[in-house]
Formats: structure tokens, sequence, C-alpha cells
């Protein structure tokens, strides 16, 4: 499947190669605005998994971000859509056959560390694969001890410092979902030293590492999880398109220092 997508796309791209994949989580698709010059390939044209989700586009957008050639997946598919892990990893895989070094993820996540509040931005500085599965198939042993790179979340420090944002850094817990958490499972979140929750991210993340790609991961805070507080989809979706251009200023403040 990944072959006849990279055949496809690069039909597609012509002499376009892009250095960065920039993933776009939940409410987030906005960021592809900022591209210049873009193509536009919906996913199916290429025979890559649609998204069933509301606030999931499904495409990609090939051109310069800030001056950094990138393709942008606008849209994911998830675990919980019933779709095998290496179709949720499709397009990392595609965009590192054509060439691509880095990979900016970025996903809505829930807070679960007492300091974070919706619309806060977080930088990955790990993860917990909760997911109970994987991408990867066979003895792919592969080193996980540095996932998202220290030199890239120093880089996206500087970066938010130069647009004045305040970047929060932390532990990124990647379940299957689709029900949100409950008030244990938030205990237990907490106990394993989780700091953010969410649907997505860490098997991209394993396959972006396998692929020896270089990766930085965002979370954008959509909601917190408390006693009393309720969580839904409306509000994730929201808060992202609220608060996912600040976001996107911190990304084309880091996309030329990477
Ligand atoms: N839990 C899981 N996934 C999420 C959440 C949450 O609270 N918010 C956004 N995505």
């Amino acid at each position: 499947m990944t072959e006849s997508a990279v055949a496809a796309l690069a039909d597609r791209l012509g002499d376009f190669r892009p250095r960065v994949l920039l993933t776009l989580g939940s409410g987030l698709g906005g960021l592809a605005d900022g591209v210049d010059r873009p193509v536009v390939v919906p996913y199916a044209d290429v025979g890559l998994p649609e998204s069933t989700v509301p606030g999931h586009a499904g495409r990609l957008v090939a051109g310069t971000f800030a001056g950094v050639p990138v393709l942008v997946q606008q849209g994911r598919v998830h675990l919980y859509e019933q779709v095998a892990p290496a179709q949720v990893v499709s397009c990392v895989r595609v965009a590192a056959a054509l060439g691509a070094q880095t990979h900016v993820v970025t996903n809505a996540a829930g807070g679960l560390a007492p300091d974070l509040a919706p619309g806060d931005l977080m930088v990955l500085t790990d993860h917990l694969n909760l997911t109970g599965t994987t991408p990867l198939v066979g003895p792919a042993f592969i080193d996980m001890g540095a996932a998202y790179d220290p030199e890239l979340r120093a880089a996206a420090h500087d970066a938010a410092a130069g647009v004045r944002e305040q970047l929060f850094e932390g532990v990124y817990a990647g379940l299957r979902g689709p029900a949100f958490e409950t008030p244990a499972e938030v205990r237990m979140l907490r106990t394993l030293g989780a700091d953010a929750v969410g649907m997505s991210t860490v098997l991209e993340v394993i396959a972006a590492i396998q692929a020896g790609l270089r990766v930085a991961g965002f979370s954008l805070i959509t909601n917190v999880h408390g006693p009393g507080v309720a969580t839904d989809h409306a509000e994730v979706l929201a808060a992202g398109r609220t608060a996912g251009p600040r976001l996107a200023e911190v990304i084309a403040a880091l996309l030329p220092r990477l």
C-alpha cells in the first residue's frame, strides 16, 4: 500500500520533495493555510486511508511553510476507526520515502498535569504507548530512548519564546479511545507519569523513528480532566480552532530552525 501511495504522490508533486512532515491534529487543520503555493492532494487520490472523524480533512498539502518544503498531513486516521496500525502510520512512511527528514507531529490532548489549562501548548518530552499495539512487525528493536529529539525540543522553546508563547513540556499518553477517560483512568495516567492524554501520535512517532526521522511533538491542550469536568469532542474542536493559530505561529518560527 505504501509503495503505490509513494509513486502516486511523487507523480503529483513533480520535483517537489518535502523536508518536513507536519501532521495536524483535531481542529488544527488551519495550520495548512500557512503553506505557500500549495499542492493539495486528497488522501483518496493516492490510496491513503481517510478519517471518519469530524474535524479531520483528509488531504495532503505540499508546499513551503516559513520557507521550508513541507508535506502537511491535514487529518489522520486513528486506531479507534478500526484500521490497522500500518494504516495509522502510512503518511509517515510515505513522507519518509519521499525524503522527509523531520516529523513535526501535533495533537489535541486532554490536560492531566495540574498546571495545564485549555489553550495551553505543550512540547512532548516522551510518550507512553498505551494503545496495546505497534506499527512494527517482527524483530524491529528500535531505540526509543530519545524519540522526541532534545535538540528540536530546545529549538521549539526558542521558537516559542521568539513569538512570546508559553510552551509547557510533558509526557503524552496515547490511548486507543474513543471513550474519554474515566476518573480512575485519569488517576492511573497521572501515577504513570503522563501530563496529557490523547488518541493519536504514539504509533506515528514509532514509525517515524523506525524510518530515521527526527521528531518534534506538540500537544494543544483542549480540555482538562478534573472532578466534575465533562469532556466532549465539540469542546476539543473549538479549543483547537481558537488556539490553533498560536501553535501555527510557534511551528512557523520552529521550521527555519530545524
Ligand atoms: N482524552 C483523550 N483524547 C483527547 C482528549 C482527552 O481528554 N482531549 C483531546 N483528545
